[in-house]
């Protein structure tokens, strides 16, 4: 017997002594395994004289149950002190701000756009959408581009097959010819064939003509602009578009002017112009006596009101198309057009914008 008290002595003191649960783990091996302490003990039990036998298993017994009670105790106060410690090792601080070196970038014509729609938002405008695979209608006709007309042949258009390309098939009548839009001009055409006026809205997007250099890429975004209610004229579209380039370009006298143009879809034309001055090789904007041609405009023409299904006698409003790029580039002085379509990850960087850039 009193070997049994001090092998519980010996017992309760390691299960004390581990500190953690494999050492804990090993502790029930050598105690209660098949070739632990307890178990080696009760395997003396056969020897022994009957009446010894049943008071010394018993106490073998007792001993195997206090100890593993022992053990499971000590595995729960381990337990719960491992999960202490990991809650304090990784507590994490939510009060921390955004990380310093925030990865990705917005591109500087995805910013240009959002500037341009929030300063348009102000004077009402919202943003309208249209199809980049249009017909020679929307494109053209609709716009008051007739058949043949020369001003055709400068939007450098790419033509896709006809649907009915197979041998055989009829050609998709002249109007109908799916072309890639050459100017966001034809969601004016969707909007006016969709809307009641009064209308307001601004329609950014890509636009593509076949045409490659330093100051040409095939692919290139404009944004439109449509106003159309009873009594819009030409001092609206002066007083808008003036005010626009001021907010844009932040230069508050900024001078412009407006010289008279051509476009089919709009009647007068003009484009507009903004005071820079070029010295050295650098351009200002706002100062100096040079212009800088910066988008089209005009009065929508009554035909193209009509071919939209809008009352020309009772409505009237003005347009006006911009390049989306050469705002870009006046604005952050980025001089090579074909750097925004060469995701050189630098270039990214460095004309890139934060999303916690405001404007
Ligand atoms: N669509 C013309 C172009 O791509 C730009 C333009 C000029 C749009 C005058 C207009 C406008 O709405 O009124 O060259």
């Amino acid at each position: 017997m009193n070997n049994i008290d001090a092998l519980k002595q010996e017992l309760v003191e390691t299960v004390k002594a581990a500190n953690d649960i494999a050492a804990l783990e090993d502790v029930r091996v050598t105690a209660l395994g098949k070739k632990g302490k307890v178990t080696d003990m009760m395997k003396t039990l056969g020897s022994l004289a009957p009446e010894e036998r049943k008071k010394i298993g018993q106490a073998l017994n007792l001993l195997k149950d206090e100890i593993s009670a022992e053990i499971d105790a000590r595995a729960a106060t381990l337990k719960k002190a491992a999960l202490a410690e990991r809650l304090h090792n990784e507590k994490m601080d939510v009060t921390l701000g955004p990380r310093p070196f925030p990865q990705g970038a917005l591109h500087p014509i995805t910013r240009t756009m959002e500037e341009l729609a929030a300063i348009f938002a102000d004077f009402g405008f919202s943003v309208a959408e249209g199809p980049e695979i249009e017909d020679d209608f929307h494109n053209f006709t609709a716009l008051n581009f007739p058949a043949g007309h020369p001003a055709r042949q400068m939007h450098d258009t790419f033509y896709l097959p006809d649907a009915a390309g197979e041998e055989g098939a009829e050609q998709a009548p002249a109007d109908q010819k799916r072309l890639l839009r050459t100017h966001t001009s034809t969601v004016q055409v969707h909007v006016m064939q969709n809307r009641k006026p009064p209308i307001r809205v601004i329609i950014p997007g890509r636009t593509y003509r076949s045409d490659y250099d330093q100051t040409h890429t095939p692919m290139f975004h404009q944004l439109e602009g449509l106003m159309i209610d009873k009594t819009a004229h030409m001092g609206h579209l002066k007083g808008c578009l003036t005010e626009l380039c001021k907010r844009f370009f932040e230069v508050d006298n900024l001078p412009t002017r407006f010289r008279p143009s051509f476009f089919p879809f709009t009647e007068p034309s003009a484009e507009m112009d903004i005071g820079c001055s070029r010295g050295k090789g650098e351009l200002k904007i706002g100062e100096g006596s040079d212009w800088l041609e910066i988008l089209g405009c005009g009065m929508v023409h009554p035909n193209v009101l009509k071919n939209c299904g809008i009352d020309a006698e009772e409505y009237q409003g003005f347009a006006f198309g911009m390049g989306v790029e050469r705002m870009a580039m006046l604005k952050y002085g980025i001089p090579d057009l074909r750097t925004f379509f060469e995701s050189d990850l630098r270039w990214l960087k460095h004309y890139g914008f934060g999303p916690q850039e405001t404007f």
